[in-house]
């Protein structure tokens, strides 16, 4: 398995070996543009996604770019600009997609609970599919489609009770979970939808968990799917298309983890289980997001203080759960270096931020080079549920983003103020 090449390595800068995101300094970004920044490097999201596609060559497919993975204006453009479709949440998304240029033709709407609002805007804009999940959902969106005179495509979205062995807050492709349509009321569900004359029913869609590691939980899932696909033709209705999810995860470095498949090992897997309808036509739909955004962003922190007790060593640094909530909710490792390497000898250290409780860790018991205050320490892996995930509690404006290409970069997001923070807020009267 070949390890992904990283887009940030030292390089020497005025006699220091310095951290930079191609050709540019950490540090000159952190002093331009201030700490925490989260920064992208555009080669390796495009690589990614390239990678991605090429895993893909010789089915006829569609990469769904998961939007909720990282939703930036920026970082969307980039990859509308590849081709890439959206799979989205929301109306939100779909405005955020519409405004980065991508087309709108490529969006598949996920999501268990899209409001009539929802889904009218996604019907105006023309959207490949909506991914329903329940019946419920299909009798409104056959009386909204109806309201507006227009079909909605629709994929029903299956939970095929496959255990994708990660997170159990991540994982939703087991029948204890919210999402999709039991796969044992997953025909009948097909032929009411086929009912509704307001709906276009096109395609089945699946989606068991994120950060997966292994091929077979995707592989057993697209194998009931298959099944079903057959089954559907042989009672009349023909499918066009085959949503698989997202999923595949990425190396975030901890020793001990075993390394998640290859886009190449996952693209022969997912196409060797597709085997069985692909005479039928049917196209294939993915809707990865970690593994095209994850590893091409770092969020770039600075360290405040320093502190000890009786059984603990703290560094404290100005990026906090806020900023990245993946270590406090999940447990999530993200690898960390410091921007400037240094020989001080190594320290076992909390990386924690400002925010008032004790959930506010960003590393536990972490083996780091000494860090000293001014220091500043780059969080990797972070471009994927980074940012995206990011809120404002402790009235914490959220961090800049940077975008890098080559030996220069674009600030895609400013840092937040206060003021915008107090905008839509009134004192009581
Ligand atoms: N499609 C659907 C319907 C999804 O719900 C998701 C992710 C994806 C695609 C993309 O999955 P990916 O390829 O990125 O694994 N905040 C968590 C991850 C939540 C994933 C939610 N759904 C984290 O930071 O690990």
């Amino acid at each position: 398995m070949s390890s992904t090449p990283t887009p940030f390595e030292y390089r020497p800068v005025d006699g220091h070996d310095e951290l930079c995101c191609e050709a540019v300094p950490l540090a000159r970004i952190a002093a331009e543009v201030g700490t925490p920044v989260y920064v992208y490097s555009r080669s390796e999201l495009e690589r990614a996604y390239r990678a991605f596609d090429a895993a893909l060559a010789g089915t006829d497919h569609l990469i769904a770019f998961s939007v909720k993975a990282n939703s930036s204006l920026g970082i969307l453009s980039v990859l509308a600009r590849l081709g890439a479709g959206a799979d989205i949440v929301s109306g939100g998304e779909l405005t955020r997609w519409l405004r980065a240029g991508g087309a709108a033709d490529k969006v598949v709407f996920s999501g268990v609970g899209k409001t009539e609002a929802e889904m009218r805007a996604a019907l105006e804009a023309g959207i490949l599919a909506f991914n329903v999940e329940s019946e419920e959902e299909l009798v409104v969106l056959d009386r909204v489609a109806r309201g507006l005179g227009v079909r909605a495509p629709v994929s029903l979205r299956v939970n095929p009770d496959v255990d994708a062995q990660t997170h159990p807050y991540i994982s939703t492709g087991l029948k204890q979970n919210k999402f999709g349509i039991a796969a044992t009321a997953a025909r009948d569900a097909f032929h009411r939808a086929a009912d509704l004359p307001g709906l276009d029913v096109m395609g089945v869609d699946c989606h068991i968990g994120s950060q997966l590691t292994k091929t077979a939980p995707f592989t057993d899932a697209i194998a009931r799917l298959t099944e079903l696909v057959l089954e559907l033709d042989r009672g009349g209705i023909r499918l066009r298309e085959l949503d698989v999810g997202g999923g595949l995860g990425i190396d975030y470095g901890k020793d001990g983890d075993a390394p998640p498949p290859s886009p190449g090992e996952y693209g022969a897997a997912v196409r060797a289980a597709l085997a069985p309808v692909m005479s039928l036509g049917v196209r294939l739909v993915c809707e990865p997001g970690r593994v095209i955004v994850g590893n091409a962003g770092a969020l770039v922190t600075r360290v405040l203080y320093r502190k000890r007790n009786d059984v603990k060593h703290f560094t404290i640094v100005d990026a906090a759960f806020n900023d990245l909530m993946r270590p406090s909710l999940y447990g999530a490792y993200h690898p960390m270096r410091p921007v400037r390497r240094t020989d001080r000898a190594a320290q076992v250290t909390d990386v924690v931020g400002p925010i008032c409780e004790t959930g506010d860790f960003l590393a536990r018991d972490r083996d780091l080079p000494a860090l000293e205050p001014g220091d500043l320490l780059a969080i990797g892996a972070a471009g994927a549920y980074g940012f995206s995930m990011a809120s404002n509690y402790n009235t914490r404006p959220r961090a800049a983003e940077v975008l890098v290409s080559g030996d220069g970069y674009q600030v895609i997001r400013d840092r937040e103020t206060v003021d915008q923070l107090l905008a839509n807020e009134r004192v009581a009267e």
